[in-house]
């Protein structure tokens, strides 16, 4: 479903350059539970940006059921970001200016995903948090509005970076059944992890290092 081929990615800034993807390639298919780990700077969500149409790469493919999502016109890329993605963010990316109930709705597109928020909230134990700002939210609960914010309008593809980073145990443990069951019910999931203990349970795992992958296991 997803197949990334050779791509590079340099940042620049005047004449500094940093690379920050050096010639990665990997294949996820459909209904897959992929984790990449690598230490910080490794490349990991520059790696989730252009995977999910955010960060054109310099070379390279992001071939998405075959198509290159960097080849076609802009309006592919929109319908890719809006109907094919779920994105949850590392630093969550709420609106700080929509509750949690506004955030939400800014993702769905069709009357049945609203139908849905309820459902999700109640899921994720936020239904009186509903009128909450973000700034009024616990992080646990800022990382749960922007789970259901990614998957409400049921994406095929659920990229998430560091879902669990900043959470405690139990909160983290919460964060992972809601994702493992959008896989579960056929998602497919990309996952940025720092967490060894959460990788060694899943199919697929990645690892990153200084913008390449240095490792690939799928654990049956
Ligand atoms: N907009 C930018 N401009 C310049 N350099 C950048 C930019 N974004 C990222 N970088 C650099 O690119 C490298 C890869 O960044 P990236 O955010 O992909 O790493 P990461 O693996 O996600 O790290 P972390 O685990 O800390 O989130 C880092 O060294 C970072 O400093
Ligand atoms: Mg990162």
């Amino acid at each position: 479903m997803l197949e990334v081929r050779n791509i590079s990615k340099k940042y620049k800034k005047g004449s500094d350059e940093f690379t920050a993807l050096n010639g990665v390639s990997l294949s996820i298919g459909k209904g897959e539970f992929a984790v990449i780990t690598g230490a910080s700077g490794s490349g990991k969500s520059t790696l989730l940006y252009t995977v999910g149409g955010l960060i054109r790469p310099d070379s390279g493919e992001v071939l998405f059921d075959g198509t290159g999502i960097y080849d076609q016109k802009p309006e592919f890329l929109n319908q890719y970001r809006k109907r094919d993605v779920g994105f949850m963010f590392q630093q969550f990316h709420l609106m700080p200016y929509l509750t949690v109930y506004e955030n939400i709705r800014l993702t769905c597109y069709a009357r049945q995903h609203l139908d849905r928020i309820d459902y999700y909230l109640e899921k994720c134990s936020l239904n009186g948090m509903k009128r909450k700002y973000p700034s009024e939210l616990s992080v646990g609960e800022k990382q749960r509005t922007a789970f259901i914010r990614a998957i409400v309008a049921d994406p095929v593809l659920l990229l998430a970076d560091e879902p669990t980073g900043n959470l405690d145990p139990e909160n983290s443990n919460i964060l992972m059944l809601m994702i493992e069951e959008y896989n579960r019910n056929g998602g497919t999931v990309l996952l940025v992890s720092h967490d060894p203990g959460l990788s060694a349970n899943t199919g697929r795992r990645i690892i990153l290092q200084s913008g390449k992958v240095v490792g690939s296991s799928v654990t049956p």
